[in-house]
This record gives structure tokens, sequence and C-alpha cells, in this order.
């Protein structure tokens, strides 16, 4: 196997965006952060777990004044339309009036952050904008904008920093994709063993 892959549970992945790539984005999304931000005092809510690293990073190049707290989302079955009930977990901060900036590591469907805008937007804040790493519009149901986005990607399975897969992952410092072991013949069989 060559070196740059990895095997993650039954799946092998090869790198897709470098540390370095993911890097001088984080920084240039710091720096609009600092710029918009400068003299409001935002709130920075990070939404565990895939959002801790990227989170780390963006809040290091973050030089204004500001709050950072961090969320969780549970979802529980239920009877929306998408079956599940999501519960934002861990808000102890009053919002009203506040420039509220959630931090997320990826927006797929959308679903989970809708249901953070609408627990969110319910308690009053000046404002609430979104700051993703990754966004994948061909699989977005939900009308989001991201406001500070770091890249748009395919619809596939990424996986590290921040982003696991069945919890091995998320230490990774780079992202990585599956290989399609179609494409590559001396690639190793990626069906489980
Ligand atoms: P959404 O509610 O469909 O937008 O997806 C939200 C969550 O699904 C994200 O916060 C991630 O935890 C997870 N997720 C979506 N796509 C990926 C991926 O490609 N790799 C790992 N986790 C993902
Ligand atoms: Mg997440």
């Amino acid at each position: 196997m060559p070196e740059d892959r990895i095997q993650v549970h039954d799946l092998v992945f090869q790198p897709y965006l470098t540390e370095r790539k993911i890097n001088e984005r984080v920084r240039l999304l710091g720096m609009r952060i600092n710029r918009d931000y400068e003299g409001r005092n935002p709130l920075f809510l990070a939404v565990l777990n895939g959002a801790f690293m990227f989170a780390a990073d963006l809040f290091r190049q973050v030089v204004i004044s500001c709050e950072i707290s961090f969320v969780k989302v549970a979802s529980y079955d239920g009877t929306e339309s998408s079956g599940a009930v999501k519960d934002l977990l861990g808000l102890n901060e009053d919002l009203e009036g506040r420039h509220v900036v959630v931090v997320e590591d990826i927006v797929d469907s959308g679903l989970t952050m809708r249901a953070m805008l609408d627990r969110l937007s319910a308690k009053n804040p000046a404002s609430v904008r979104i700051a993703s790493l990754l966004l994948k519009p061909e699989r977005l149901r939900e009308d989001i904008h991201v406001d500070y986005l770091g890249f748009e990607v395919p619809d596939k399975f990424l996986l590290g920093y921040g982003l696991d897969y069945n919890g091995q992952g998320r230490n990774l410092r780079s992202i990585y994709e599956p290989v399609d072991p179609d494409a590559d013949q001396s690639a190793p069989s990626t069906l489980p063993r």
C-alpha cells in the first residue's frame, strides 16, 4: 500500500486536502472574521465533536475580542420529515443581542445546521453566521448559506481533521477520501475482511 494511504476499518483512504492547503484556507477565513467582527465581541459556537480541530486552528487566527463556547447536537428518532429530532446541548450563554458564529466541520444535507439555526434564532441573537470548513453542495437539502467556507467538496465520504469514520480518524492532520478500487488495480480491496 502506498505510504500516504491509510486503512480505517474496512476502507482505504488517500490524501484529498493537505494540511498545508487547509491551514492556508483557515488563515484566510480567520482574517475575514477579524475584519468583519472587529468591535462586536462575537460569540463562537463550535459544534462538537467534528469541528474541534477546525475550530482550534480558526480561533488561533482570531485576534479580536470574542467568546468561544462548544455545543453538541444530539439526534433522536422523531416524527420530523428527516426522521430525527435534533437537540442542542451545552448552550448556556445568553444569546440576546449577540453576534453568533456557528463553527462546523461540514455541512452535508444541512439538516444539522438547520436545526441549530432554528434553536439559535429562538434566542434572539443580533445575528447568526456560519463558518464551515467543508460543504457538499450536491447533498444540500436545506437553504443554508455558509458565510465563511473553507472548501466545496464532492459527494464523497471524507475523513480526518475532525471528521471520523465510525469513531476513527479525527486526529488526522489532512483530509482523506476513499480510494476507488476500480480506478487503481494496485489498490487493496476495500471490502470488509
Ligand atoms: P448534515 O446534517 O447532513 O449536514 O451532516 C452533519 C454531520 O454528518 C456532520 O457534522 C458530520 O458529523 C457528518 N458528516 C457528513 N459528511 C461527512 C463526511 O464526509 N465524513 C464524515 N462525517 C460526515
Ligand atoms: Mg459536525
